[in-house]
C-alpha cells in the first residue's frame, strides 16, 4: 500500500490563470521520488531529499529510472456506447448520428452486452493512460449501471450519465420526459458521490431535446446542485441552423441551455467550434468549461477550435477524445492533433500548454482539481509511467533531443498508447504493458 517510486516527474503544481503561459509554471524533476500511501500522494521529492523521510523503510521501493511519470490523463468528453463504431466512413455530424451512432447505441439496451463493453471501454482508457473521464452513456439506465459498476471495480474516478433524448432519434432510443427524469434520478441516487464516482446530467444536445426535457434537466440540476452536466454545443453548421429553427426564441445555441439553467461551473460543453461573441461571454460569465476534441472535429469535418479565443475570454478548457467521432482513446494522439488544429490558425500550441490541458487543466475544467491533476500532497494517486522511446523512430528522434521540452514535444507528436508503460489508479498499478 505504500510505495516510493523513483523516476522523472512532470506536472503543474498550481492552476494557471493563463494556460498560454504554461511553460513557466511546469515542474520537471529529473531525479525524483514519489511517495504514496493508501491511494494518496504523500510527497514528491528530489531523490536526494529522501534521507529526510523519517519512515522511508516502510515504503516499497520501485526503481523506474529512465521513465517519466505524469499525472493520469483526463478525458473530458467521451462516449461509452460508441467504442464499437469508431472510424465510420464518410458522413458529417447529423448523417453520422443517423447512419452509425444511433444504431450502435441501441445495442446497449442489452445489459449483458453493456457489461461486457463497459469492461473493454474502461480497459481501453487505462491502456491509454486515461485515469479520469467525463463519459456519455447510452440512453439506458441498465447500461449506465454497468459502466459505473465497472469503474467502481477499477477504483477509477469517473463522471458519467445516461443520455437524455426525446425527439428526432429512433423509436428504440426515444424517451418520455417523465421516464428520462425518473431514470436519471434513480442513477443519481445510486451512484453520485459513491466512492470515486459522480453523476453528470447528459442531455444529448438541443436538437434531440424538447423544451420539456430541458426543463426536466434544469429541475434535476436544482434538486441536485452538485451533479455535473455535459452536452454538445456548436459543432456543425447544419446542427446550428437546426437549433435556430427549433428554438426561434433563443438568440443563439448556448442560450437554449442557459435559459434552462444548464450552464455553470460544473457544466462541460463539447466542441464549441462556431461560437458567437455572446456565447463566448456567456461561457465565461457562467464559469462553464469547453471540451476541445480535435480528432473528432477533424474526422467529422466539423471545424477548427479557436484556442486563442478561449484564452482571450478566459474560458476553462479540457481535452476530449470524443470516441467514437474521435479516432483514438490516446490523449497523446489527441494533443498531437490539437497542435495541428492550432497550427492551421497560426497559434503555436506549446507542449507545456498541451500537457496542462490533458492533466491539471482537465481537472480544473471538471472542478476536480482539489482531488486529481498533479502530485501535490493529499491528491489521489492516479498517474502514468511513460517511456518516451518505444519505436525505432522514437528512439532515433529522442536521441537527438536537446532538452526536456523537445523530448516532450516529440513524445506528443510521435507518441501513442505504446508509450504508456503503466497506469496507476488510486495508488495501485491498474495496467502494465508487457508487449514491447
Ligand atoms: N452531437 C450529438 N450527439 C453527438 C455525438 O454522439 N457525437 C458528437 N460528436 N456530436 C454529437
Ligand atoms: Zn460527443
Amino acid at each position: 500500500m505504500r510505495y516510493a517510486i523513483r523516476a522523472a516527474f512532470f506536472d503543474f503544481p498550481a492552476r494557471l490563470a493563463d494556460p498560454a503561459q504554461a511553460s513557466g509554471h511546469a515542474r520537471y524533476i529529473e531525479e525524483g521520488v514519489l511517495l504514496i500511501d493508501h491511494g494518496k500522494i504523500v510527497q514528491l521529492l528530489e531523490w536526494e531529499e529522501r534521507t529526510q523521510v523519517p519512515d522511508w523503510e516502510e515504503y516499497e521501493y520501485l526503481d523506474l529510472r529512465g521513465k517519466i511519470i505524469f499525472p493520469g490523463f483526463i478525458d473530458t468528453h467521451i462516449h461509452f456506447p460508441q467504442i464499437g463504431m469508431v472510424g465510420s466512413w464518410g458522413e458529417q455530424l447529423l448523417e453520422w448520428l443517423e447512419e452509425y451512432t444511433f444504431p450502435a447505441e441501441i445495442d446497449y439496451q442489452d445489459r449483458a452486452f453493456a457489461t461486457e463493453m463497459a469492461a473493454k471501454f474502461l480497459d481501453q482508457c487505462l491502456e491509454n493512460g486515461t485515469t479520469t473521464a467525463l463519459i456519455f452513456g447510452s440512453v439506458h439506465e441498465g447500461s449506465t449501471d454497468a459502466l459505473f459498476e465497472a469503474a467502481e471495480h477499477r477504483e477509477m474516478r469517473i463522471i458519467a450519465g445516461k443520455v437524455m433524448m426525446d425527439r428526432f432519434v429512433p423509436d428504440a432510443l426515444c424517451e418520455k420526459v417523465a421516464e428520462s427524469y425518473q431514470q436519471t434520478k434513480n442513477l443519481i441516487e445510486r451512484w453520485h458521490n459513491k466512492g470515486r464516482l459522480s453523476y453528470a446530467l447528459t442531455p444529448r444536445f438541443a436538437p434531440t431535446s424538447t423544451p420539456e426535457l430541458l426543463a426536466a434537466v434544469g429541475r434535476l440540476k436544482r434538486e441536485y446542485p452538485d451533479v455535473w452536466l455535459q452536452t454538445h454545443l456548436s459543432e456543425n453548421p447544419q446542427e446550428i441552423a437546426w437549433v435556430r429553427e427549433l428554438f426561434p426564441d433563443q438568440q443563439d445555441y448556448l442560450s437554449v441551455y442557459h435559459h434552462y439553467g444548464l450552464t455553470g461551473p460544473r457544466s462541460v460543453f463539447a466542441h464549441c467550434l462556431h461560437l458567437e461573441e455572446a456565447e463566448w461571454q456567456c461561457l465565461a460569465r457562467s464559469d462553464s468549461a469547453i471540451s476541445f476534441c480535435p480528432t473528432s472535429n477533424l474526422f467529422l469535418g466539423s471545424g477548427l477550435f479557436n484556442l486563442r479565443k478561449a484564452h482571450q475570454h478566459n474560458v476553462k478548457i479540457g481535452m476530449g477524445t470524443d470516441i467514437g467521432a474521435g479516432t483514438s482513446f490516446s490523449l497523446l494522439r489527441t494533443l498531437s492533433e490539437a497542435y495541428k488544429v492550432q497550427q492551421l490558425q497560426h497559434y503555436a500550441l506549446t507542449v507545456a500548454e498541451a500537457f496542462y490541458h490533458a492533466t491539471l487543466g482537465g481537472a480544473v475544467s471538471l472542478s476536480l482539481d482539489d482531488k486529481i491533476g498533479n502530485f501535490l500532497p493529499g491528491k489521489e494517486a492516479d498517474f502514468i509511467v511513460i517511456d518516451c522511446a518505444v519505436t525505432p523512430l522514437q528512439t532515433l528522434r529522442q536521441a537527438r533531443c536537446r532538452d526536456i521540452w523537445e523530448r516532450l514535444f516529440v513524445l506528443m507528436t510521435l507518441g501513442d498508447e505504446r508509450n504508456i508503460r503503466q497506469t496507476w489508479v488510486n495508488g495501485r498499478c491498474a495496467f502494465q504493458r508487457h508487449n514491447n
